[in-house]
């Protein structure tokens, strides 16, 4: 899902990722399409991978339902490979993959039908005086300051606030999840398993302890949260299992605000890169949805999508991929293929919005576009408003990369410039 690095050929096998060339692994993706549309990869604990890297395919490939998600398929794929998993901190077998990630319909269908309604545009749009409030908030810590962490001090809390309220997840407890999260996204790193299940333990806590308040109809004419919501269900008409519920909760709160972080801080390090988009967009505001959309294509928060396994052989691209291997479509490359969009290595805040790939494609689309939009759109024009002449603190080539399955620096000074 990430930053495809210094690729290191093994045959026609390339190693992913390598996080030495993070800075700028664009022209890796563009050097695997010039191999063809589907490429053999092979991740670091060892796993294959056929990457696919043009847009014409990965479209078919993420509509054709012979890519499965299902957990039976994935741990078909991985006992194949003799390796104990892909490690993107999305467990693929066992008790704790019941999820949107590991579903293939009608599981996936279920699922997605009890948490699309909270994550629908009329539901979100319902939340923008919060994000609104949250941004000034934060904004407002930051008066007499010259520079400022704009990932710790801006969008982190941005991210983590607006994702645990409309899941439900207390106060309390965020401080740990920044580790946590950062440790089970981390591919390789010694702690990724241990987070994880430190993160599930503590969700199936907090499930149990909201349990008691669902059962009681503490407070009956409240809009629930996500996960009291699900919870009822579980409840009422046995829709989900335990396992999944817990799944589901890891899934959403993974995937509900690094992503966003990521977004918003992407936004904010092209933007200090190209000032005069910058300039452009403090002086016409109402380029933020455009400009947003450009941020997703040009470098969104997350490069790779997550696996997919053949049931059966499949030809694609030209090239019949076995039953039992693994597919990802590399997203960041289809982003910027040429013949979809013109010069595609230009940042252009006023390029003319497109559908881009940022968010995945077909039944597994990204179920909280409509809160990324809404936090990042709201969180860079208000800070523009406030630092229309907002800079780089550093140089670019000393901004650390996070070494995560997203996309993203891991911390960005920044000059706050009125
Ligand atoms: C800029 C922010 C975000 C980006 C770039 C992003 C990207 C993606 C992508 C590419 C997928 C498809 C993965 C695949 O097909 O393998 C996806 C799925 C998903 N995303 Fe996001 N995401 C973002 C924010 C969020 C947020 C805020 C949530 C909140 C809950 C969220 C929850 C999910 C879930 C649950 C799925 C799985 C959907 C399914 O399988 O039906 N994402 N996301």
């Amino acid at each position: 899902m990430n930053q495809v690095k210094e690729l290191q050929e093994h045959g026609d096998l390339i190693e992913i990722p390598n996080f030495e060339a993070m800075l700028n692994p664009h022209p890796h993706y563009a050097a695997l399409a010039a191999k063809g549309p589907v490429v053999r990869l092979r991740t670091h604990i060892g796993v294959e991978v056929y990457g696919v890297t043009q847009w014409d395919t990965a479209i078919a490939v993420l509509r054709d339902i012979r890519f499965s998600k299902s957990s039976a398929n994935m741990q078909n794929a991985l006992k194949k490979s003799g390796l104990s998993g892909p490690g993107s901190g999305f467990p693929i077998s066992g008790a704790k993959a019941g999820n949107l990630l590991n579903t293939d319909p009608p599981d996936h269908t279920r699922l997605r039908n009890l948490v699309n309604l909270a994550f629908s545009p009329r539901r979100i749009e319902l939340l923008r005086v919060r994000v609104e409030a949250l941004v000034d908030d934060l904004l407002s810590r930051l008066v007499g300051r010259e520079d400022a962490d704009m990932i710790g001090e801006f969008a982190y809390p941005i991210g983590i606030t607006m994702i645990c309220e409309l899941l439900g997840v207390p106060d309390d407890s965020r401080s740990n999840f920044r580790d946590w999260a950062t440790k089970a996204m981390s591919p390789g790193h010694a702690d990724q398993q241990q987070s994880l299940n430190l993160l599930m333990q503590y969700l199936a806590d907090l499930i149990a302890a909201k349990r008691k308040l669902v059962a009681d109809d503490a407070a009956p004419d409240a809009q629930p949260d996500v996960l009291s919501a699900m919870i009822a269900a579980r409840l009422t008409n046995d829709a989900l299992t335990e396992d999944e519920l817990i799944s589901m909760s890891y899934l959403m709160l993974i995937a509900g605000h690094e992503t966003t972080v990521g977004l918003m801080s992407n936004a904010l390090l092209h933007l200090a890169q190209h000032p005069e988009q910058m300039n452009h967009l403090a002086r016409q505001p109402e380029l933020i949805k455009q400009a947003i959309e450009e941020v997703l294509r040009y470098d969104g928060p997350v490069h790779r999508t997550t696996m997919r396994a053949t049931a059966e052989d499949v030809e694609i691209g030209g090239l019949t991929i076995p039953s039992g291997s693994f597919v990802q479509v590399l997203i960041a490359g289809c982003n910027r293929d040429p013949s979809r969009f013109p010069d595609p290595d230009r940042f252009d805040i006023t390029r003319k919005p497109s559908q881009n790939l940022a968010f995945g494609y077909g039944a597994h689309f990204c179920l909280g576009l409509h809160l990324a939009r809404l936090e990042a759109q709201t969180a860079i024009t208000r800070v523009l408003k406030t630092y229309p002449g907002m800079r780089l603190a550093c140089s670019p080539e000393d901004i650390p990369w996070a070494k995560t399955v997203i996309r993203a620096p891991a911390r960005l000074p920044m000059r706050l410039t009125h």
